[in-house]
């Protein structure tokens, strides 16, 4: 168990760790920011919506990392106007030089999603990916991304752990841990050798990640920051199962000597099963026992004035 730690010492350790992690960030989970990377988030948002999404004029994203969710987002065309902020200057270095390779225009700036700096009802669309389970106080955040949007303006985010759909992902963990001796034998690779330089790392790892949610409570937070037509959604339940046990395996092995058959193997596996759990579990179980949790909500459009009475 991670020791208990205050508000601040869990802001400090994100930003320490994932301004080591933006080095190798997108090599480490794959991301993309060609076709593939467009399709999978123009996917998630239409999954979190639960209709095609349109076209938002200004966006800011919370703990944006290197760009997966904004740049795929715009060069989908589906974002006007993007603002990209996040607690690890490391990342949002990482981000610019990807905008820059892309031809894609992005604003950043290094902010903590409870404290946002930017002025009341900016933004049209507030999102972010994979982000609220590193944030101390998350009805403080809420209450900030209700401040920033736009009446009438969508909050969308996705990427977040389900504690149940957490808890069951410990079993192919568990599975593929035995399993890993045999395993390496199978394909002739030694195993992983730890690098001491990666320990303080890998201790930083353990204390960023502070929430694994139930769909209610994240639907519980945007509702008491006053926003409405909340809609909570799971995806990923096989192809988590799966892609756990891999990464599990793989963990145990030296990187250099994983075949490229069982790399493609492992990848087109994965795609495949996200496949299956879309066209058939997303819509049919209930959102908890998935592994990630979506949610978007809208901020009320201001009450028209009154008519004005004509001067008689
Ligand atoms: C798991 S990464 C996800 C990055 C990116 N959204 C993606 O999906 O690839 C979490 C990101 O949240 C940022 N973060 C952590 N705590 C934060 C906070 N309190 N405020 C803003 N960003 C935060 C981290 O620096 C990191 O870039």
């Amino acid at each position: 168990m991670p020791p208990a730690l205050s508000a601040e010492q869990i802001r400090d350790a994100n930003t320490r760790y994932h301004d080591v992690a933006a080095g190798h960030y997108d090599s480490k989970w794959g991301i993309d920011f060609g076709e593939m990377g467009r399709a999978q988030v123009t996917a998630k948002a239409r999954k979190a919506l639960g209709r095609e999404p349109t076209r938002w004029g200004r966006s800011l994203e919370i703990g944006s990392g290197t760009g997966y969710f904004t740049l795929n987002l715009l060069a989908a065309g589906l974002i006007g106007e993007a603002t990209c902020s996040d607690i690890s200057p490391g990342m949002l270095s990482a981000l610019s030089a990807n905008a820059g390779r892309l031809g894609l225009e992005v604003t950043t700036r290094p902010a903590d999603a409870e404290r946002l700096p930017f002025a009341d009802e900016s933004f049209d669309l507030v999102l972010g990916h994979a982000v609220l389970h590193h944030i101390p106080d998350l009805p403080r955040a809420f209450g900030e991304f209700e401040r920033v949007l736009a009446p009438g303006g969508t909050i969308l985010f996705a990427g977040e752990p389900s504690r149940y759909g957490d808890r069951l992902a410990n079993v192919p963990k568990r599975f593929a841990g035995a399993l890993a001796p045999i395993w390496r034998r199978a394909l002739g690779a030694a195993a992983a050798v730890p690098d001491p330089d990666e320990r303080p790392v890998a201790e930083l790892e353990r204390l960023v990640d502070v929430h694994a949610f139930a769909p209610g409570e994240l639907a519980w937070a945007a509702r008491a920051a006053g926003l409405t037509d909340v809609r909570v959604s799971g995806e990923e339940l096989v192809a988590n199962w799966f892609g756990w046990t891999n990464r599990t395996l793989e963990a145990t092995a030296d990187p250099e000597q994983i075949p490229w058959v069982w790399r493609q193997y492992a990848y087109r596996g994965y795609l495949a099963l996200q496949e299956l759990d879309r066209r058939l579990l997303e819509g049919r179980l209930p959102p908890a026992i998935f592994y990630n949790l979506m949610i978007t909500a809208r901020k009320r459009e201001r009450p028209a004035d009154p008519p004005r009475r004509r001067a008689s």
